[in-house]
């Protein structure tokens, strides 16, 4: 696996949570992608939803709750601090989780073509290095089903580069916080992840560009920073 993990650690793996406290925002971004999602989903039964860089399970949670019985959620997590955290907070839903340990493109690698329904991803995008981000688009367009949607978050930087380095900024300020909630090694450990994000950010025409894997639609609805809320589907089967 070569990419930018950076969660397996003591303190940003184990209190992966507080992030909410820099980003009050990122509670609506969750419930959001998962309302987007699960509406995809009215009508259908025995569904399975894909959570790409499951984390703690704060994507999954929301879907859980929206969503009718017979679908089912793959939490896929490469790092066991964090699906350790998933497992626990959604207990509730044990028959309709499964825990993936691996990484991404290995997972999905062996998986068949048209087995999912549908994809969610918190922040998990900009995690993987640019070639790994175009092989990944080009296999969700195999292993996902006709008119199957991906709602997600992540960090998506504009084109222009001076706004770009200006949101950057911004949102290495709001780590401040923790310091103020006595967690100063937090506020050093985000921002450095934040650096480092930012060597190969996924930009807005990127995304745009990953459409050429056969996917349409792609609606951005919000941005709070550098962190924007976006889906996209593909093709009814009858529109290709
Ligand atoms: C910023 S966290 C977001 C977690 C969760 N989705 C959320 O929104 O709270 C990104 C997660 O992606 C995981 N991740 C990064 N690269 C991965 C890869 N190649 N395969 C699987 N998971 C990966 C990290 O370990 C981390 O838990």
């Amino acid at each position: 696996m070569n990419n930018k993990l950076g969660f397996g650690g003591e303190h940003l793996g184990k209190e992966f949570d507080l992030v909410s406290l820099a980003w009050p925002y990122n509670e609506r971004f969750q419930k959001s992608a998962a309302l987007v999602m699960a509406e995809s989903l009215i009508g259908k039964k025995g569904g399975r939803i894909l959570d790409l860089g499951a984390g703690t399970g704060l994507t999954a949670l929301p879907l859980l709750g929206m969503i009718s019985k017979s679908h089912h959620v793959i939490e896929l997590e490469a790092q066991p601090i964090m699906l350790d955290q998933a497992r626990l907070k959604l207990r509730d839903y044990s028959e309709q989780t499964e825990y993936i340990l691996d990484d991404a493109l290995n997972a999905l690698s062996p998986m068949p073509s048209n087995s999912l329904d549908g994809v969610i991803s918190g922040f998990f995008f900009h995690n993987l290095p640019k070639d790994q981000r175009a092989s990944l688009w080009e296999l969700l367009s195999d292993r996902l089903r006709p008119g199957a949607m991906i709602s997600a978050c992540d960090k998506v930087v504009p084109d222009n580069l001076d706004l770009h380095r200006l949101l950057v900024q911004e949102q290495i300020k709001t780590f401040d916080v923790f310091a103020e909630h006595g967690h100063p090694e937090l506020q050093r450990e985000w921002a450095e992840h934040t650096h480092q994000d930012d060597l190969d950010p996924v930009t807005e025409s990127e995304l745009r560009e990953m459409m050429r894997y056969g996917f349409t639609d792609l609606q951005i609805f919000e941005r709070e920073l550098v962190d924007i809320r976006f889906s996209c589907r593909l093709p009814q089967s009858h529109e290709m």
